[in-house]
């Protein structure tokens, strides 16, 4: 039976040990990552599934601004290769996102392949960029209150 928790700071490496495992090397040094460093990520919405213990998905959130625009940055998510296809990819992100807006975050975006998150309302945001090198058709959002994304416009950054 999977069960969900939210991440606490004991989880951390083994949440990374999955990461190493379903990312390709130098996941690192993906420009997501330098809107990441030294800042923590949210802490209410980074889930965690386990099965039988062994961690089995995990999913993080960072808090980013375009202008001046609050914003989640939902990533990374990844399931453990043994799970893949069961459906615990599109739970850890339906729940996250339902938490997200309980929690009243207006808007969400991420670096992904469209044809896997449009299926949870993920669109392209046109005329919002991430720091380079980023593919401006991997970059989707999603708005948690309607038109939250409407006139949205500008550089990906870092919360101060
Ligand atoms: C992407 C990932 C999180 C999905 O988790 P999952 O639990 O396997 O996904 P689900 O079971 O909820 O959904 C599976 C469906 O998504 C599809 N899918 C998975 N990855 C996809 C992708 N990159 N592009 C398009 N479709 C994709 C599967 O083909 C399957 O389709 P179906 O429902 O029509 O059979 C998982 O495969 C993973 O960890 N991959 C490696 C890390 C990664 O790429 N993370 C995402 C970064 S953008």
């Amino acid at each position: 039976m999977i069960e969900l928790q939210t991440e606490g700071s004991e989880d951390w490496w083994e949440v990374e040990a999955l990461l190493d495992l379903c990312f390709a090397p130098g996941r690192e040094a993906l420009s997501s990552y330098r809107l990441r460093e030294g800042v923590a990520p949210v802490a209410e919405l980074c889930l965690l599934a386990r099965e039988a213990g062994e961690v089995a998905g995990a999913i993080r959130y960072w808090p980013v601004r375009v202008g001046q625009a609050p914003a989640l940055l939902l990533g990374p998510v990844a399931v453990h290769p043994t799970h893949q296809g069961e459906g615990l990819g599109g739970y850890l992100i339906l729940e996250s996102l339902a938490r997200a807006r309980a929690l009243g975050w207006p808007r969400v975006l991420l670096v992904g392949d469209a044809p896997y998150y449009g299926r949870f309302g993920f669109r392209r945001l046109d005329g919002v960029e991430m720091p380079p090198p980023t593919n401006p058709e991997r970059v989707l959002g999603l708005a948690l209150e309607a038109g939250a994304w409407d006139a949205i416009r500008g550089p990906v950054e870092a919360q101060a």
